[in-house]
């Protein structure tokens, strides 16, 4: 099944438990932003969206002050620039929202790619929350799909909602094989694509007009000082030109700057460093 799937039905059956409506997640949340609305439109769940230009904190919980049917963390913050919060703040999050008993769940899409920042096993990093989330097809690079994870009642209680929602294809082997394959040849190399990652964000500082994200993980943003219409119109002829497809262009948070993200992979061993600064330089300054 999609993640977009798998949250939904994770998210009510921890509504339906306990009764209460309200989901606490953060504005710039996949679900909060890339989904539609789904959360809202197709169940009776109410999201209060929580947390600035990062993340969340127990005290922004705290400060809620209602009842709240599931928490809801995505590690890391996609649309925030793929950011995490401090292994600490992870915690005092989970020890509020155990505490007080609402259940954590966790949009893990690239839980494999926020690994090696926290250097703690897996299994620690997702013993946090109640419920997690894990995608196939992006760090692991598998054809689609993804895994929910939690105790026997939950993922029971999720079944009926995955039927509900169309999650139920007919052969699902294909994406599970890929997603093995994943763990086997991408999973043992998440340290190396995070590092990767580092290096070339180093290696595209200083050039004028662009300003380079420090990464966390193996994805970070770039702003290029333009527009993005524009910026995607030199992409175009840039990638016709070297028949290579590198950035996708969008409005950037910086006024004037168009934005892409890099994320290094099981493939980007075929472009070096160099390359994509050279690519970086002649978008900027054509
Ligand atoms: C953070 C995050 N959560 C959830 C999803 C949804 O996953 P799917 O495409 O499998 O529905 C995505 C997909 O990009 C994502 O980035």
């Amino acid at each position: 099944m999609k993640g977009v799937v798998a949250q939904q039905a994770a998210l009510r059956a921890w509504a339906d438990r306990s009764g209460w409506s309200a989901v606490a997640l953060h504005p710039a949340s996949h679900i909060a932003v890339d989904e539609r609305g789904a959360l809202e439109q197709l169940h009776p769940l109410r999201c209060i969206r929580i947390g600035g230009s990062g993340h969340f904190s127990a005290d922004t919980l705290q400060s809620v002050g209602e009842p709240l049917a599931a928490v809801t963390i995505e590690l890391p913050l996609r649309r925030a620039g793929f950011r995490l919060p401090e292994w600490s703040d992870l915690v005092d999050v989970s020890d509020w929202c155990h505490e007080h008993g609402v259940p954590l769940h966790l949009d893990g899409a690239r839980l494999w790619e926020a690994q090696p920042f926290y250097g703690r096993p897996l299994a620690e990093i997702a013993g946090l929350a109640d419920s997690v989330y894990v995608s196939f097809y992006k760090g692991l690079g598998g054809l689609g799909g993804c895994a929910l994870a939690g105790d026997a009642d939950f993922l029971t209680a999720t079944a009926p909602w995955v039927t509900r929602l169309g999650g139920e294809l007919f052969a699902t082997y294909p994406y599970v094989l890929s997603a093995l394959q994943g763990m086997d040849d991408r999973l043992p190399h998440m340290a190396d694509y995070r590092d990767r990652a580092v290096a070339l964000a180093h290696h595209l500082e200083g050039i004028p007009g662009v300003i380079v994200e420090q990464p966390q993980v193996n994805g970070f943003r770039i702003h290029l000082a333009s527009d993005a219409e524009e910026l995607a119109a030199r992409h175009r002829d840039l990638a016709d030109e070297t028949r290579t497809w590198l950035f996708r262009f969008t409005d950037s948070p910086v006024a004037g700057y168009g934005m892409a993200e890099i994320q290094i992979g099981g493939t980007s061993a075929e472009i070096t460093d160099q390359e994509i600064r050279t690519a970086v330089e002649r978008l900027v300054a054509p």
